[in-house]
């Protein structure tokens, strides 16, 4: 459904250029959970920032459902961009609104009426369990159940995509399972397809069924977890891929996607 090819981004500034993606093609199939897994400074964020066009690319296309976004004529690009939602690493919620106002906020910028908004608010708070918050301010909550509102949040315009950028880089262990958690939740009763970037092996163990290897704005490898005949070939993938002849797999893939 989403698919990169030869995709690059330059960042050219006053006497410097950093090539921050180099030549990625990759293939997300409807119903992944896709990780994208590197050292920092890797290029990560900013291929997933190519993946909605919230930079351009300086060279490839990116296509979703088949169709270009790096072409299209904008207002198209607006309303295909709906459906890919985004989630961050330090959530960026809008202080000064409230939890419910946060949430109706991309609906409300797509022109909901306003008795649809306050539904579509309820029913994806209480996707991710926060009904109780809806009058909250974000400076009330924890990390944890921000990011379950940058979530709810996310699903407001019901996307087809979900992109995270290291999605619990910023929580502490139990807010992380439960997000990881939410995001399982997510792909497999609501049907998004999600991309994952990370610096954690943990975050591609718990959930992901594919995963990409990014060293110095490259796409080094990818591979599915589940093949068992797959012979890594960085470090990372080798790490990623040590346990799967014992019986530490068991529990791993039952919690996986995709067995
Ligand atoms: N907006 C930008 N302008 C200039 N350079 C950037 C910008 N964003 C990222 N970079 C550079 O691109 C490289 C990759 O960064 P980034 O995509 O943030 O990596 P990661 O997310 O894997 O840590 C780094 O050298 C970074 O300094
Ligand atoms: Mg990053």
């Amino acid at each position: 459904m989403f698919e990169l090819d030869k995709v690059g981004k330059i960042y050219e500034m006053r006497n410097e250029r950093v090539e921050a993606v180099i030549d990625v093609s990759l293939k997300v199939s409807e119903g992944d959970i896709f990780g994208i897994i590197g050292f920092s400074g890797a290029g990560k964020s900013s291929l997933i920032r190519l993946m909605n066009l919230l930079d351009r690319p300086t060279s490839g296309s990116v296509r979703l459902k088949g169709r270009d976004l790096t072409d299209m004529p904008s207002a198209e690009l607006r309303a295909t961009r709906q459906s890919i939602a985004m989630i961050f690493q330090h959530f960026n919620l809008i202080n000064n609104k409230t939890v419910s106002a946060n949430v109706s906020f991309p609906l409300e910028i797509a022109r909901f009426p306003h008795a649809e908004r306050e539904a579509r608010v309820r029913e994806c708070l209480s996707i991710v369990g926060l009904l109780d918050k809806l009058h909250a301010y974000p400076a009330t909550l924890s990390g944890g159940q921000k990011q379950r509102v940058a979530i709810a949040r996310a699903m407001a315009n019901r996307p087809s995509v979900l992109l995270c950028d290291e999605p619990t880089s910023a929580l502490d262990p139990h807010s992380s399972q439960e997000i990881l958690d939410f995001l399982l939740k997510v792909n497999r009763e609501l049907g998004v397809t999600i991309v994952i970037v990370t610096h954690q092996m943990s975050i591609v163990n718990e959930i992901c069924n594919k995963v990409g290897v990014m060293e110095a704005g490259r796409l080094v490898e990818t591979f599915s977890l589940a093949n068992r005949a797959y012979q890594p070939v960085t470090d990372i993938g080798r790490l990623l891929t040590r346990h799967r002849d014992s019986s530490f797999n068991t529990q791993v893939e039952s919690r996986r996607a995709y067995a």
